[in-house]
């Protein structure tokens, strides 16, 4: 009898002190969860920026070519070293193309699709930008080497798809 007692004593006891490690764990786990998910937004907040629609960010597809700014094509000086483009992509073009750029200097691109989704890729370096109608996306990037560079669009947009390459013109840094 005593040893029956003993028994059920024990089975109690370890049954609590399983559940106990049970919630501890499943809170751990949620935890974990919550910290990954917060770390997630933390990192997508400072990395990318919180991207606020505002006019100026917001094109209409339909006008985008024929209106400022991208109807544009010029590059701008933006500064002692810096400068500034419109990159346009439609079916299934990059404009302007060829488009020259001194070497050295820090271009601002600023990308709108007049169509659907394409891809703002320039190979050797890390421009990706997604090309979205409607929607004004930029990166700033500084060419160390002079050369010609290829624009790929790099989301599908069709049957010419594959053959949607622009060309970016690095000159060569004059000697001063
Ligand atoms: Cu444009 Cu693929």
């Amino acid at each position: 009898m005593s040893d029956t007692m003993a028994q059920s004593e024990f089975e109690d006891a370890f049954h609590k002190a399983a559940e106990r490690h049970e919630r501890v764990w499943i809170f751990i786990a949620m935890l974990l969860l919550a910290m990954l998910l917060i770390g997630t937004l933390i990192i997508v907040v400072l990395d990318y920026g919180v991207v606020v629609k505002t006019d100026a960010y917001g094109t209409n597809p339909a006008t985008a070519a024929t209106t400022p700014p991208f109807a544009d094509t010029a590059l701008v000086r933006t500064g002692p070293n810096a400068y500034s483009v419109h990159m346009l992509a439609r079916l299934w073009a990059w404009t302007p193309s060829p488009l020259h750029v001194p070497q050295g200097a820090a271009i601002t691109f600023y990308v709108t699709s007049a169509d659907v989704l394409h891809g703002f890729l320039v190979q050797g370096t890390t421009i990706n930008v997604t090309a979205v109608p409607g929607i004004t996306g930029y990166v700033t990037y500084t060419f160390a080497h002079a050369g010609t560079y290829n624009i790929v669009c790099n989301e599908f947009c069709g049957i010419e798809h594959q053959s949607m390459i622009g060309r970016i013109i690095v000159d060569p840094e004059r000697p001063s």
